[in-house]
């Protein structure tokens, strides 16, 4: 596997809090948060990747403790960028400042329009064996924000319908990987999305993740080249992984869970690694 270092966006978690509850994870741990141990978990995660990816960083803002989750901030293909309209209005603060940051950092700067909500590479997943965008729709993002990728992106768009609330973002149950392989958890998609899936995926490029490690945000993963980031997954998952040739870095991100997030809600590919062949 060969590739260029990918950039990738992230922000400290100086203001990180649960002081809202806007997805089932949050809920029963609003002032729970250990902000010592989350510094230390975020910073595992930053150096984990800087050994093989430029972090750029965001700047933390008072008041936005989920301005963390970069994944969030929008959707970046080549020199585009849209920036995340939020459906929860608790999140909706992030937004001038997400905008600003795409202005001024050159991008070609997309806007939706007011109703229609989208929430940027955690609901947008660029395939790595094909090239086509996994779009989530059901909870964050609208189904109508998809139209508007398919006009502004030279990529086939695929609509996956989310059913599971635990499982609100696409990047909580799927992750595209090196080598055009899938981790996925069927169940966190209506039948037709995962027919569409499966359709797509051939079989041995497929696997299937559990519940359980599902419950460890195991899809929340980070991919560079032969390198995976994630929480945490049992010895099943990590053989299987291995088997194919990636290296899977644990990193224990529990304080980052209870706010319904972990190693891939952390960060924003700016760039994508080139796909081979
Ligand atoms: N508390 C954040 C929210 O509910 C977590 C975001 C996780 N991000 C992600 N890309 N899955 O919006």
């Amino acid at each position: 596997m060969t590739h260029d270092a990918p950039r990738i966006l992230m922000c400290p978690p100086e203001f990180f809090e649960v002081d809202y509850v806007i997805n089932p994870w949050m809920d029963g741990h609003s002032g729970s948060l250990d902000l010592e141990l989350a510094r230390v978990q975020w910073e595992r995660l930053r150096a984990g990747l800087a050994e093989c990816a430029d972090v750029v960083l965001l700047e933390p803002r008072p008041g936005l403790p989920d301005l963390v989750f970069t994944a969030n901030a929008g959707f970046v293909y080549g020199p585009r960028a849209v920036p995340s309209h939020f459906m929860p209005h608790e999140r909706r603060p992030e937004e001038p400042h997400l905008r600003a940051w795409f202005e001024q950092n050159g991008y070609d700067v997309r806007v939706l329009p007011e109703n229609v909500a989208f929430e940027g590479a955690g609901d947008a997943l660029i395939d790595r064996g094909g090239p086509w965008l996994w779009a989530g729709y059901g909870f964050r993002t609208e189904i109508e924000a998809h139209d508007y990728l398919r006009r502004w992106f030279d990529l086939e768009v695929v609509s996956i319908r989310l059913v599971d609330p635990r499982f609100y973002h696409i990047d909580t149950c799927l992750c595209p990987l090196d080598g055009g392989y899938l981790l996925y958890h069927p169940p966190a998609f209506d039948a037709d999305s995962r027919a569409a899936i499966e359709r797509r995926v051939p079989r041995e490029k497929r696997i299937p993740v559990s519940v359980e490690n599902a419950g460890h945000f195991a899809c929340n993963a980070v991919n560079v080249g032969e390198r995976i980031f994630m929480n945490r997954a049992n010895g099943q998952l990590v053989d299987a992984l291995e088997a194919r040739g990636f290296r899977v870095s644990q990193l224990g991100l529990s304080e980052f869970l209870k706010a319904g997030g972990s190693a891939k809600c952390l960060t924003l590919k700016l760039t994508e690694p080139r796909r081979e062949g």
